[in-house]
């Protein structure tokens, strides 16, 4: 298993000639994980020749700063799950500095509503920043398969109306859990 911090060696390792065709799969996560990642990622080990983990607590899709700042943090054991599973997985944690180089900003995006309402209607500007994170994810692995949780489901529509809208060519994939807790 390995561990990246900079997107430069990411990308650097993925376009090594032994990875360059392969099929990839990404699971986008902040960390924590629990049974309901882990189902995503086994679904991407099945499915993918390589599957990389995202670990990145994304700051501009949080509305209230307290909230950024208790939101755990738990790479060794994240890390060790993962080793359980597979050790063939790659993890991508960066820090916030290397995914907003030029300072925090978020993407403008229409999803025609439907980030203004339900949850978004209490959280503004909070679908706009998982957008913006997921784009920046999905353009620098280029995946063939993205796994998102079922239970964040307004999430889920609003990351395929992204991949829709910037015409990513990344299949959206979602598994159903009962334990999928967030
Ligand atoms: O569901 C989450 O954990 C996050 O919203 C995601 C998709 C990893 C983006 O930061």
């Amino acid at each position: 298993m390995r561990i990246f911090h900079f997107k430069k060696d990411l990308q650097t390792h993925l376009n090594t000639v032994n990875n360059r065709h392969k099929r990839i799969g990404l699971v986008p996560t902040m960390g924590a994980l629990h049974f309901g990642h882990l189902a995503l990622v086994r679904a991407s080990l099945a499915q993918n020749e390589l599957t990389i983990v995202s670990i990145f607590v994304n700051p501009v899709q949080f509305n209230k700063q307290e909230d950024l700042l208790k939101y755990p943090k738990t790479l060794e054991r994240d890390n060790n799950l993962l080793q359980e599973i597979s050790d063939q997985i790659l993890i991508f944690n960066p820090a916030v500095s290397e995914m907003y180089p030029d300072g925090l900003s978020t993407n403008t995006y229409n999803f025609g509503g439907l980030e203004h309402v339900m949850e978004g209607e209490f959280r503004p500007g909070h679908f706009a920043g998982v957008a913006t994170i997921v784009e920046a994810f999905l353009q620098l692995v280029q995946p063939k398969h993205a796994y998102f949780g079922e239970k964040d489901f307004q999430q889920l529509q609003i990351v395929k109306k992204l991949v829709a809208l910037k015409k990513i060519p990344t299949t959206i994939e979602t598994r159903f859990s009962y334990e999928f807790e967030k």
